[in-house]
């Protein structure tokens, strides 16, 4: 395979790039003034909700679909220039859901009734696959961000305080855990407050947090459970024996493996480096002939 060959993997948060033995993994942002990109990709995300009126900080990917062209194809460019000194891309292909599964280090071209569950930043995909090919999948929109939402609204019922999506995601992080374990932790959240409009910091308690997560994650188990009765007889059996594979930068949530496992009564494993996956199984696709098949590949002359 072409040396000069890219996965993509675009997500609404982040944007992930693999070439050779190369992964770039960076948030899918970009800051811009009238004239000029002041930013992108994580130097963006630090300018996220602290920069003056006159620079745009924005994802153009919303809910896994390209919503800004424009500023995409110049994040394109510059993250290629990155990550290996602005060569053209090659050789692009469209194999996501396949891929997450082979960087999960399943062998998808023999392996029968496997379930993925990606959990990213705004949708939730869902999938069957068997002998390299998908069965059955669904998309929902639910994500992190999501959570994220919840845990603004939550915060500023309980604290009287209003604070960015930046932080909400950092208390996400570090405290929120999925199910009814509370670890009576807290952390430092920074925001105004909604009385006196004056900037305050108070401690966060992860109750607050996790109780604020519940729904969301309860609507992706049930969402599940929908596909899994969908599921043929003796493709169900299969999963129920390899066990729900979960990937997806939101399958970080600490417990969410056992939470699953306790709501649908199957055996659910959290991949190694959920994020980087799909990329990883990019990764692995093209560096592997045997592989080839599971890869559509647009002609390569569309991208001299
Ligand atoms: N350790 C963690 N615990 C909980 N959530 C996390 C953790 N690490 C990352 N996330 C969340 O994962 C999400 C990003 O995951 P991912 O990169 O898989 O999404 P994406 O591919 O950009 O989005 P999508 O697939 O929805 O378009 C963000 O919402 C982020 O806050
Ligand atoms: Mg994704």
């Amino acid at each position: 395979m072409s040396q000069n060959r890219y996965g993509l993997d675009i997500g609404s948060s982040n944007f992930k790039m693999c070439v050779r033995d190369k992964v770039l993994n960076e948030k899918n942002m970009i800051a811009v003034t009238r004239k000029e990109v002041v930013g992108i990709g994580d130097d963006a995300y630090d300018m996220y909700e602290k920069v003056p009126e006159n620079i745009d900080v924005s994802f153009p990917v919303k809910s896994g679909v390209i919503a800004d062209i424009y500023n995409m194809q110049i994040l394109l460019s510059k993250f290629w220039q990155k990550i290996n000194g602005g060569k053209k891309p090659m050789g692009v292909s469209d194999f996501f859901i396949v891929a997450d599964a082979v960087g999960a280090g399943i062998d998808i071209l023999n392996a029968k009734g496997i379930m993925m569950v990606d959990i990213g930043a705004e949708t939730c995909e869902i999938s069957v696959l068997s002998m390299g090919g998908i069965v059955n999948s669904r998309s929902v929109k639910i994500g992190g961000n999501k959570l994220d939402e919840n845990i603004i609204y939550a915060v500023r019922n309980e604290y009287n305080l209003v604070i960015g999506n930046k932080t909400a995601e950092r208390l996400k992080i570090g405290l929120a855990c999925a199910g009814s374990n509370f670890n009576s932790r807290s952390m430092t959240g920074f925001g105004r407050n909604v009385l006196s409009g004056l900037p305050v910091s108070c401690q966060i308690s992860d109750e607050i947090i996790n109780d604020s997560i519940k729904d969301p994650l309860k609507a992706i188990v049930e969402e599940v459970r929908a596909i899994l009765e969908h599921t043929p007889p003796e493709l169900s059996v299969d999963i129920i024996k390899n066990g729900i594979f979960m990937t997806g930068g939101t399958s970080g949530i600490k417990n969410i493996d056992e939470m699953f496992r306790r709501s649908l009564n199957v055996t659910v494993k959290v991949v190694h480096t959920p994020q980087e996956s799909i990329i990883r199984g990019l990764m692995r696709i093209m560096a592997d002939s045997r592989m080839s098949e599971l890869a559509y590949v647009p002609d390569d002359r569309l991208f001299e």
